[in-house]
């Protein structure tokens, strides 16, 4: 299929599938607290996706190749798991870090993007680890515009994360997404500047590195989704959708209750 450009009227109707993802995971924030179990979560995000927002949960029966269907409407990987976490009946406790991914489609057009929560008091290891992550992905974001390489972006992250001590996973990627959850191209968070696909207006992808405390190596879990570190080091994710424009980018999941960009990014960067 390639690489496919959005028009304009595609990204007003992403803008409104991207508000929607960040909705959901604004509408969760009070209830991440210790004692509540990840599926509670799930069957909160389940209902808003489905009566308030009138929209699809994405990864509720996605299959890719070779997966069995996600059983779920959300993912929710919590401490060493890297992504793709089942919702179950464990509740959180104080300390816990949750990556929530939330993925909704609206009007055929899919917005995916997830954060970090920290459950009660985290120890400033956890912190520190979920702000990195944060800081990680707009690493990536702030490079984009149109005549950059996709290898510049993975390089971008890669240094700033290995440079603090950090790994990045290598196994999953970001991918580009529209009317298909997942589309061409991969996106890496690593790799050589100058290298890969040069972006072009219109390319609409995600950027969502998962970061170890440890080693990057990772396994899967015989649920054959949960992926989890080798070596039970902390993980984190974060994740927005963006379109490239004319002179820089759009961050497309945005929310009230979105984080503001670090400091870092200048103001009037974006589109
Ligand atoms: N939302 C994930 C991503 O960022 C994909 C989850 S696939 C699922 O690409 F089936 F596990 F939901
Ligand atoms: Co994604
Ligand atoms: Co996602």
């Amino acid at each position: 299929m390639g690489i496919t450009i959005k028009t304009a009227a595609d990204i007003a109707a992403m803008r409104v599938a991207g508000r929607l993802a960040s909705e959901v995971l604004d509408m969760l924030t009070p209830h991440v607290k210790p004692g509540i179990t990840t599926e509670q979560l799930d069957a909160l995000a389940h209902r808003h996706i489905v009566e308030v927002q009138g929209a699809v949960p994405a990864p509720l029966n996605y299959q890719p190749p070779g997966y069995s269907p996600y059983p779920k409407s959300i993912c929710t990987s919590v401490n060493h798991q890297v992504c793709h976490g089942i919702p179950n009946e464990r509740p959180l406790k104080n300390g816990d870090i949750v990556n929530i991914d939330v993925t909704v489609i609206k009007d055929g057009w899919h917005g995916d993007t997830s954060r970090m929560y920290i459950v009660g008091e985290g120890s400033i290891a956890a912190k520190r680890l979920c702000s990195l992550t944060y800081e990680a992905m707009w690493k990536g974001i702030a490079k984009v515009r149109p005549g950059i390489k996709l290898g510049d972006i993975g390089h971008g992250i890669q240094t700033f994360v290995e440079n603090a001590g950090y790994s990045v996973v290598r196994e999953f990627c970001g991918h580009g997404i529209g009317q298909k959850f997942h589309e061409e191209p991969q996106i890496l968070h690593y790799g050589r500047p100058g290298t890969l696909e040069e972006l072009v207006p219109g390319m609409v992808f995600t950027i969502e590195p998962m970061v170890n405390a440890g080693r990057r190596e990772i396994k899967e879990l015989g649920d054959g989704w949960t992926i989890v570190t080798k070596d039970r080091s902390l993980s984190a994710q974060w994740e927005h959708t963006i379109v490239v424009t004319e002179t820089g980018y759009e961050v497309l999941t945005l929310s009230a209750g979105s984080p503001p960009p670090p400091d870092f990014v200048q103001a009037g960067a974006s589109a």
